[in-house]
């Protein structure tokens, strides 16, 4: 069945397929699957909604169903008859929504996580070898609840799916700022909705170690100013993704970035010193000592505990970021790698590694690490995890070694949507073999969290982690960047509904910064500025520390503005083509930028946290009039005074200075007004000279 099947569905896609591309933005997925047939058809929901599942699947698969139910009630406001819940025994065949697994899934690496999703006008249709398949193809379901006048609809197709990479990962950092419970639930959900499948906790470092131990409770009592996870919680976290499909990857940082556990422990540093935790954010010099036999005794000791806690079969390491300073430093160590023939600092933590490796192995892990950790002779079954360019993934894969890329996904950056989304885990100059090819296992987003809290991480991570998600799961060739855009401004929706704050708590910080009630002109601002990219935002690295107030503009502010993408857009839609309805859109952005600063005025006089956006207010008012003027002289040959030309140069270069550690993002769309209106103003002068 599934031999003949799948050829004739390949074929189908063959001669559908064009239809099928352009019809993308049509299905708000993300991310796309596989192999999608559109159909005639709705299947329309009624109160009689309801779902059976038959098979053998793992009891999992009830809780999901019973989210599912709840939501499309909760979204159609239907109000069903069966009251939701889904009953073991309920295997009714002609259920409206009806779910058929072969097995029980197993949260583990390479599990099968394929699915097909049927819906006609009778029947939607799940069918899957594993529960955790059976999970996704809900996921799809959700996504494709659409509305007309006549009500709510799943549209008739066939989608045959299964995710080109097996290991789809979101990195929290954790460590740098506490990210609590009710955070990382929520972006179990967002991670569910989009498909990801590893949540790798980042879980020590020099700000925080952030687990509970036991065995070495002064870890969590001194090392983490009381914000960790109790092992209770831990297993909580646990369940929850497990109820996903999700596996969650411990790290803990070593034998550098571990300042908090020698606080506890600093018997266990390079230096005899006391040390405090890291309240700075940048690469430190503490390092556990790889000369000391103790240092091991203690890391079988603990990270044997924490391997308990974790069922994963994977436990990283990291292994990043070694200044190597404190073991230069020490007489000792110096003596010891004299002794042992070690001729520098990066043999000397291949040593480490070769020392903490049958640790980690005794406790039934495998090791993973940030890419530092790839040296000669490290066993095969190790996974690197690359941060600092794809050529060490390819170089790994070359030697046979397992990767995940994380350099082009760090979103804590706030760089746009689309670099992310085109930065493809095994690009066509990767030049590996097929073999080697099947050692990418996929990437991870990482979410670093020097300047985030439990407010504004949400922004972070979505909607732009969907982008990314889409390129682990879906084909290559889906790479449309204007298409994707047009489907994450509405799964970015979608994914409030799942529980996520990226948006909701937009409003809240605006009031809070705003000092009452009436955000309007903060908004207008808001909506065309983005935090400073890349590392820009600290600058020097001294501006911010984990007890700054990350509660302003730059905050509330985040990354890839759809008003100002949207902006840009139709300045570039419209130079092209000079088209009535964009010239109308742009015009009535920059008229509402122009009236904004005097707007905003008074909430900036009452509210002194504001202070420092005047300028910026006031340039993006500037911006708006020299905007308006320049489409004057392009749509009218509007005549204007002589100085006009330096007068908007001057206006666009002060809009490129930041405010509050945010910049506009339109600065460059009203630019080529500009430079226009310049051009078209020179030739209509030059036809009145002669
Ligand atoms: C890293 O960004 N240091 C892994």
């Amino acid at each position: 069945m599934d031999i003949i099947y799948k050829p004739i569905i390949f074929c189908l896609c063959l001669l559908l397929g064009h239809t099928v591309l352009s019809q993308q933005a049509e299905y708000a997925l993300m991310p796309m699957p596989q192999e999608l047939i559109s159909q005639e058809g709705k299947f329309r929901i009624d109160t009689t909604f309801q779902v059976a599942v038959q098979g053998n699947p793992d009891e999992r698969i009830y809780a999901n169903a019973t989210r599912l139910i709840r939501s499309i009630s909760e979204r159609t406001g239907i109000f069903l008859h069966a009251q939701g819940f889904v009953k073991p025994e309920d295997k009714d065949a002609n259920a409206p929504v009806l779910i058929t697994v072969s097995r029980p899934g197993k949260v583990v690496l390479h599990e099968d996580e394929s699915y097909q999703l049927t819906i006609d006008e009778n029947q939607v249709k799940i069918e899957a070898p594993t529960d955790l398949g059976a999970i996704h193809g809900m996921a799809t379901l959700l996504q494709l609840l659409q509305a007309d006048t006549a009500g709510y609809y799943f549209p008739a197709l066939q989608i045959n799916d299964n995710p080109r990479f097996a290991w789809r990962g979101l990195m929290l950092d954790v460590a740098r700022h506490f990210l609590p419970m009710d955070v990382i639930k929520r972006n179990l959900d967002g991670m569910s909705a989009t498909k990801l499948n590893v949540l790798h906790l980042h879980l020590s470092d020099n700000q925080g170690f952030r687990v509970e131990s036991k065995v070495y409770p002064k870890l969590h009592e001194l090392g983490s100013d009381g914000q960790y996870f109790t092992q209770q919680q831990i297993g909580d976290i646990i369940a929850y993704a497990d109820a996903l499909g999700i596996r969650v990857v411990p790290e803990f940082d070593l034998p550098g970035h571990a300042t908090a556990m020698l606080v506890a422990y600093p018997e266990l540093g390079s230096q005899d010193q006391a040390y405090e935790i890291e309240r700075y954010w940048g690469i430190f010099d503490p390092v556990l000592d790889p000369t000391n036999d103790y240092t091991y005794q203690f890391l079988d000791s603990l990270l044997g505990e924490m391997a308990s806690l974790f069922p994963d079969d994977y436990f990283h390491i990291g292994g990043d970021e070694n200044t190597g300073k404190h073991w230069d430093q020490n007489p000792e160590i110096q003596a010891y790698m004299k002794a042992n023939n070690i001729k520098d600092n990066h043999e000397l933590q291949t040593v480490f590694n070769e020392r903490l490796l049958p640790i980690i192995q005794k406790h039934g892990k495998k090791m993973m690490g940030w890419d530092e950790i790839l040296q000669p002779g490290v066993p095969k079954d190790i996974v690197i995890q690359s941060w600092r360019g794809k050529e060490s993934l390819y170089e790994a894969a070359k030697q046979g070694y397992q990767g995940v890329l994380s350099n082009g996904y760090y979103i804590d950056l706030v760089q746009p949507t689309n670099e992310h989304y085109l930065n493809d885990p095994i690009p066509a100059d990767a030049n590996l073999t097929e073999e080697q090819e099947a050692l990418i296992l996929g990437g991870e987003a990482t979410m670093w969290s020097e300047h985030v809290t439990p407010e504004t991480v949400d922004s972070r991570i979505w909607p732009r982690t969907a982008a990314i998600a889409e390129r682990y799961w879906s084909p290559q060739s889906v790479n449309d960047v204007e298409d994707m855009y047009e489907r994450l401004d509405k799964i970015s929706l979608y994914l409030e509904t799942v529980g996520l704050m990226h948006l909701r708590n937009k409003g809240m910080l605006m009031r809070r910064l705003a000092n009452g009630y009436d955000t309007e002109a903060l908004e207008v601002l808001v909506d065309v500025i983005e935090p400073l990219k890349i590392y820009q935002r600290n600058a020097g690295g001294t501006m911010y520390t984990s007890f700054s107030p990350y509660t302003k503009i730059a905050d509330v502010a985040t990354p890839d503005q759809k008003v100002a993408r949207e902006f840009r857009d139709d300045v570039d839609h419209y130079l092209q083509k000079s088209t009535e309805e964009e010239a109308e859109a742009i015009r009535t952005k920059l008229s509402l930028w122009e009236a904004n600063h005097h707007q905003l005025l008074p909430t900036i006089r009452k509210s002194p946290v504001l202070k420092e956006i005047e300028d910026l207010s006031y340039h993006l008012s500037q911006l708006g009039a020299v905007g308006l003027e320049a489409m004057d002289i392009i749509a009218y040959q509007a005549t204007v005074p002589e100085e006009w030309p330096e007068r908007a140069k001057k206006v666009v270069e002060l809009a490129k200075q930041q405010g509050g550690r945010t910049e506009i993002m339109v600065v460059s769309a009203v630019e080529k007004l500009v430079t226009q209106a310049i051009q078209e103003e020179g030739r209509n002068n030059t036809n009145t000279k002669y």
